[in-house]
Order: structure tokens, then sequence, then C-alpha cells
């Protein structure tokens, strides 16, 4: 059974290795060294209520994660956060990224972000169909702007706005 909760800091090895796997063999995130434990105790401590970080467990074991991260330290952009959505390898298409993203979605409103942006590389058309899937539209692409595994990488940018409670 899938159960999404908040993450503790006791998750943060499972995390990492999730996204540590990502890095390695994935062109979905543009790190390419393997993140150390210091570095991501650095990215856990950024978040908190106002930027979540979630876990997806699988009959006790996390076999996902998602997180809503800063977009800028320059106040205007307090209420605007960027999404990270990674599934463990071999837990893939099974519903696991719907269910972690469709919740923290939800708790990215509950914190009082008015907009989340996406930087999907290009491709990336499972990510794309499940960032349209809970409302997020697209702004554009910037061109050849990453470059992992000997290749060019475009990047597509899609954005979720909360609507207004006014
Ligand atoms: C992207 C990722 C988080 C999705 O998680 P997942 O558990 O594999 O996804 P799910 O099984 O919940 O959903 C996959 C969806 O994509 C659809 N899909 C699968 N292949 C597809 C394709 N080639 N094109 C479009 N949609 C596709 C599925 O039908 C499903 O949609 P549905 O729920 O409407 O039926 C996961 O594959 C992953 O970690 N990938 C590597 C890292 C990554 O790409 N992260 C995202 C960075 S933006």
């Amino acid at each position: 059974m899938l159960a999404v909760r908040p993450a503790k800091l006791n998750d943060l090895d499972a995390i990492t290795e999730i996204y540590n796997e990502a890095i390695l063999t994935t062109d979905a995130s543009f790190d390419i060294e393997p993140k150390t434990d210091a570095e991501q105790r650095v990215w856990f401590d950024s978040h908190g209520h106002k930027y979540p970080i979630l876990v997806v467990e699988l009959d006790g074991v996390i076999v996902g994660w998602a997180a809503l991260s800063e977009w800028s330290d320059r106040c205007a952009y307090a209420d605007t956060a960027e999404i990270s959505l990674y599934g463990k390898e071999g837990f893939r298409g099974k519903g696991i990224g719907r269910k972690i993203l469709e919740e923290i979605v939800v708790e990215g409103e509950k914190a009082g972000l008015h907009t989340i942006i996406a930087r999907i590389t290009e491709g990336n058309s499972e990510s794309v169909h499940l960032h349209e899937s809970v409302g997020f539209e697209h702004i554009g692409i910037m061109k050849e702007v990453g470059q992992k595994f000997g290749r060019l990488l475009d990047v597509r940018i899609m954005q979720k706005i909360y609507p207004s409670k006014s």
C-alpha cells in the first residue's frame, strides 16, 4: 500500500539513494556527481513548512520523494517554488510519481505558495504528462542549456499558479 508523508531527517539516506541513482543514470537532473551526505543535509535543512519535502512509502519502504524548493533567495520570489520529483529505480511506472505529485501540489497550496515552476528535460514526456495532469501549463523551452552524457539538452519550463483566494 502506498502512503505519502512529510520527510523526516532519518529518511534522508533513502532520498539521497534515489536521487543519486537518477543523477548517474538519467538526464532528469542536471547534477552530474552524486550528492554527499553533507550536501543533502544542507538541502534538507533548507526545507520545512513553506517548502515541503514528501516521501512515498510502499509497504514501509521509501520508493519516491518530491520537494518544493525555494526558487530564489530574493524576497519577492518567496511564494514561488521549484518542484523536484523522483521515483526509485525498479518502482517507476506504477503510479508512485502521480501519487506524490498530487500530494505535493496540495501541500504547496496549504503552505501558501502562489506558484510552482517545473524545469523538465526535453524528451521526458512522462514527466510532462504528469505535470499537465495536475494543472501545470507550458511556459517555454530553454534551448541547449545543459550538457549530459555527451548531449546538449533543452529544458521545458512548466508552471502551475494556484487560484487566488480573494
Ligand atoms: C518521472 C517519475 C517521477 C514518474 O514517476 P512514476 O512512478 O514512474 O510515474 P507514474 O507511474 O505515477 O505515472 C506515469 C504517467 O506517465 C504516463 N506515461 C508513461 N510513459 C509515457 C510517455 N512516454 N509519454 C507520456 N506519458 C507517459 C503513464 O501513463 C502515467 O500517466 P497516467 O497516470 O495518466 O496513466 C519517475 O519515472 C522518475 O523518477 N523518473 C526519473 C526522474 C525524473 O524524470 N524525474 C522528474 C524530473 S522533472
